[in-house]
This record gives C-alpha cells, sequence and structure tokens, in this order.
C-alpha cells in the first residue's frame, strides 16, 4: 500500500475497527431488494437515474465497503473493480463477492491516491464512500484521472443540508441550523483538524459552489444533482443518523451525475 495521509490513516483505523460491528448491522439491509440502488434509503437507480445500463463497463467503487453495490453491479453485468482503505472492509468485501461466485479486484489504497492507470474505467462510483471519507478536493481528481474521456462519475455523499443540522453529541441530524455553511471541510470544520484522535472517523463535505468548482475543474461536466427521498413505508438501517420524516422534508443525501469531457 502507498503512503497514506493523516486523514486516511485515522480512516484506516477507524474502519478497522467499526468494520464488524457495521457489517453486522447493515449487511442484510444493503443486499436485499433487486438491481442497483443508492444510500441509505436504497433508493432504486431506476428512480435516480445515475448507473443506468452497466453492462460491459469497466466500472471502479470507491470506499466499496462490503461490497454489496460491487456484487449487484457485477450481477448487472459490469466489470467490477472496489478500491478502499480498510483491509477489514475489503476482507468481508472479498467474502461477499465469493458467495456470490463473483470476480472482482479489490484494492487496498486510498480514494485520494488511486493506484491506477489513467482512463482504466468507464464508470467510477462511489455511495458515502471514498469521496465523503476522502478529501473530495482531490479524490474527485483522481477519479477523473482514471475515467476515459466520456466516461461517467456518479457519487452519493451527504447533504450539506444534513451536516449543517448535525448535533455532533448524539451524531443525529436535526431540525435546527447547529453548524457553519461556509468554511466548512471537515464534519470538524476547516482544516483545523490536528487534535484529531489517531482512529477518528471523518467525513469531509464542500458547500455547494465547492462541489460545483471541485468537479468543473477537474474536467468534468455536472449532469445533474439528483436529491434522495425515502421511500415510503421503508424503515433504513441507518435511521439512527437520519429519520424519514427528516429526510422527507429536508435533502439528507443526494447523487452527482458527471461526465469526463472530452
Ligand atoms: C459508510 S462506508 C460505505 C461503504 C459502501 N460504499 C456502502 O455503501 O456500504 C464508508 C467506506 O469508505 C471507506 N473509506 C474511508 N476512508 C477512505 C479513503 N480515504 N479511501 C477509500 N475508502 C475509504 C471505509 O473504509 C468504508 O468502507
Amino acid at each position: 500500500m502507498r503512503k497514506l495521509n493523516w486523514h486516511a490513516r485515522a480512516n484506516r483505523a477507524g474502519w478497522n475497527r467499526e468494520s464488524d460491528r457495521n457489517q453486522a448491522k447493515h449487511d442484510d439491509f444493503l443486499r436485499r431488494g433487486s438491481g442497483l440502488r443508492w444510500g441509505i434509503w436504497q433508493v432504486p437507480d431506476s428512480e435516480v437515474g445515475a448507473f443506468g445500463d452497466v453492462s460491459g463497463l469497466r466500472v471502479l467503487d470507491l470506499g466499496c465497503g462490503g461490497g454489496q453495490l460491487l456484487v449487484k453491479l457485477a450481477q448487472s453485468g459490469a466489470e467490477v473493480t472496489g478500491l478502499d482503505v480498510s483491509e477489514r472492509q475489503l476482507d468481508h468485501a472479498r467474502r461477499g463477492l465469493a458467495s456470490a461466485g463473483i470476480d472482482a479486484d479489490l484494492i487496498w489504497a486510498s480514494a485520494d491516491d488511486i493506484p491506477c492507470c489513467g482512463d482504466a474505467f468507464d464508470l467510477v462510483c462511489s455511495d458515502h464512500g471514498g469521496l465523503t471519507y476522502a478529501d473530495p478536493r482531490t479524490a474527485i481528481p483522481e477519479a477523473a484521472r482514471v475515467l476515459r474521456p466520456g466516461g461517467r462519475l456518479v457519487f452519493n455523499t451527504s447533504t450539506p443540508w444534513a451536516v449543517v443540522c448535525w448535533d455532533p453529541t448524539d451524531s443525529g441530524v436535526t431540525p435546527e441550523l447547529r453548524n457553519p455553511y461556509f468554511g466548512m471541510i471537515g464534519y470538524v470544520v476547516n482544516d483545523r483538524l490536528r487534535s484529531f484522535e489517531r482512529d477518528d472517523i471523518l467525513e469531509f463535505q464542500l458547500t455547494y459552489g465547492d462541489w460545483i468548482r471541485t468537479l468543473t475543474r477537474a474536467n468534468l461536466a455536472i449532469d445533474d444533482l439528483v436529491e434522495l427521498r425515502p421511500p415510503a413505508g421503508l424503515v433504513s438501517a441507518y435511521s439512527s443518523y437520519v429519520s424519514a420524516a427528516w429526510a422527507t422534508r429536508w435533502p439528507a443525501e443526494h447523487v452527482w451525475i458527471a461526465h469526463k469531457a472530452t
């Protein structure tokens, strides 16, 4: 593995520590349902229109976690590669892929330093993965580099709304504006992150303007930004983070759809 920067090291340690508990809690939820789906509500891609037909495409999933999305992508006809900074998460992915009889390359690396050649993939995706936990100002240009011209980048993250309304004391999203919007970079805002513990999990977030600038400066043309809403009646395995009632009124997560300009 290449040398990791300080926040990739912290996220590696944090996700190695949390991996078994996280997979025990979410694996069934992420596996159920047919076809490609997105996020904490597992909204079908047929409603989002981000993946489309992946048959025959070379797809890289940044921050693939336990590999549940890789399995569905492969079952949809894609040639899949998963990348994750946590070797424990990759162990879970390896087991999940093997039990589904799927052959996939798994890469142990950080999304902001992808050990692949340029133009290697037709589609790069991430669902609350490497473009959330690696600094997007570095990871987005990396994703663009490994895409072929015309190739697509589709990724889901929490919204700035959710971060502004997030209560750090109970890790839940509230109806109040609690955190500053301007200057947000990490959940501990700005670049003043020096006091972090070595195994704290750190998420990144940008303002809407900074997301647009980061994507377009990386030679990515933005095609859409789809705000997800919970399907009626669905109980999410992630409801301790954000309730269905909140996410019905405000966007808790959204999917960016972009392509590499030719
Ligand atoms: C919330 S989990 C999501 C996993 C998966 N995408 C899913 O939908 O279940 C976040 C994943 O990002 C990975 N991650 C954290 N920091 C990363 C980094 N710098 N580069 C790549 N992956 C990272 C974690 O190890 C973890 O597997």
